[in-house]
């Protein structure tokens, strides 16, 4: 039977797609394209340009294919965006969440492994974040991975339907050949945006918010190298398979990095001086987001392998120096 990999070709999916069939899984892709890029699409999957918001096209693929379990990437992810513009975030993300599970459910398809986000916590109560802490969303894209988390726990109660819900901390790196890797269109994240500076393609870095109350004033955040948080996915899908019950998991390495401490790893890395320019506070930004990765590595038995931020940093810089424009579409 196959996997199916619902935004396969976006940042996240891609790199579990290759783990995936390293890992000798028979995969099928479903993407829309809106934010994935071809070029991410491994030339040995069958793929199918397919908006998980179309009922018929998942049930088609689900009636084609042997379909054992689905993976859920097919999301937008712009926290910022999404204050702005809410109902698009609801459409893609809840709306779509609603026709997946439909078709899954109508089709008999019952394992899901869904991508969630440290941002369904909101600011944090306590530091590192236990998946026990309370649920507050400080912004619509937030409200709606947490609604998705919702639903999948109703729809198992209701219809059987399995779910491991993986709570990512924030997804940094590229694969280690630099054969695929992060390209968003605009670019919002801090590391691909301070490499743009010895890319030549940006004059500074803007830190936004020096005042906050961590050690040297900028923010902390939890980096997870892209490629362990595509092994976890894999840890995921066995986990349900040996009968694992239906469960959420934070995807953190436990440790936290400034944003300067992050910008003085990339000038290590880069051996290059990157201008740094300090701007006010981005809305909604918390101080502090730390994992507790510990039930993710007890229970999934996942073991990340990057636990060095420099090492994160230059799997990225492989990619981005590589590929200054991205996959170029
Ligand atoms: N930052 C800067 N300058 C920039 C860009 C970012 O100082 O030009 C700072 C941000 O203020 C933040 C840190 O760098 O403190 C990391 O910012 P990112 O935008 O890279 O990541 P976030 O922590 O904001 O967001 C991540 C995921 C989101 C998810 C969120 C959950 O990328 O998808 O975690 O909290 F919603």
């Amino acid at each position: 039977m196959a996997v199916l990999v619902c935004g396969g070709a976006g940042y996240i999916g891609s790199h579990t797609v290759r783990q995936l069939l390293a890992a000798g899984e028979q995969v099928i892709i479903a993407d829309n394209l809106s934010t994935g890029h071809r070029a991410a699409l491994s030339p040995d999957v069958k793929f199918y340009a397919c908006d998980i918001r179309d009922k018929d096209a998942l049930k088609k693929i689900f009636a084609a294919e042997k379909i054992e379990a689905v993976f859920h990437f097919a999301a937008f992810i712009e926290a910022g965006e999404s204050v702005i513009k809410p109902l698009k975030y609801f459409n893609n993300n809840v709306y779509g969440m609603q026709i997946l599970l439909e078709a899954m459910v109508e089709s008999g398809v019952d394992k899901i492994i869904f991508s969630s986000s440290a941002a369904v916590y909101g600011e944090p109560e306590r530091i590192p974040i236990d998946e026990r802490d309370a649920t507050f969303p400080v912004n619509p894209y937030g409200d709606s991975k947490l609604i998705m988390e919702m639903m999948i726990r109703r729809v198992n109660a209701a219809h059987g339907v399995k779910f491991v819900s993986l709570r990512y901390f924030n997804a940094s790196g590229a694969i280690e050949d630099g054969s695929i890797g992060e390209d968003h269109h605009p670019e919002t994240h801090l590391i691909p945006l301070i490499l743009q500076v010895p890319l030549g393609k940006r004059d500074h870095i803007t830190v936004f918010g020096t005042d906050y109350p961590t050690p040297d004033g900028t923010c902390i955040r939890d980096y997870i190298h892209v490629v362990d948080l595509a092994q976890a996915h894999l840890c995921a899908l066995n986990y349900l398979r040996n009968g694992g019950s239906s469960d959420f998991f934070n995807l953190g390495s436990g440790q936290g990095f400034s944003v300067r401490e992050i910008i003085d790893a990339a000038e290590k890395v880069t051996t290059r001086k990157i201008k740094t320019e300090l701007g006010d506070r981005r809305p909604g930004d918390p101080a502090r987001l730390i994992a507790s990765g510990a039930k993710a590595r007890k229970i999934l038995n996942w073991t990340p392998r990057f636990d060095d931020v420099e090492k994160i940093i230059a799997t990225a810089w492989n990619w981005h120096s590589t590929h200054p424009h991205g996959y170029g579409d």
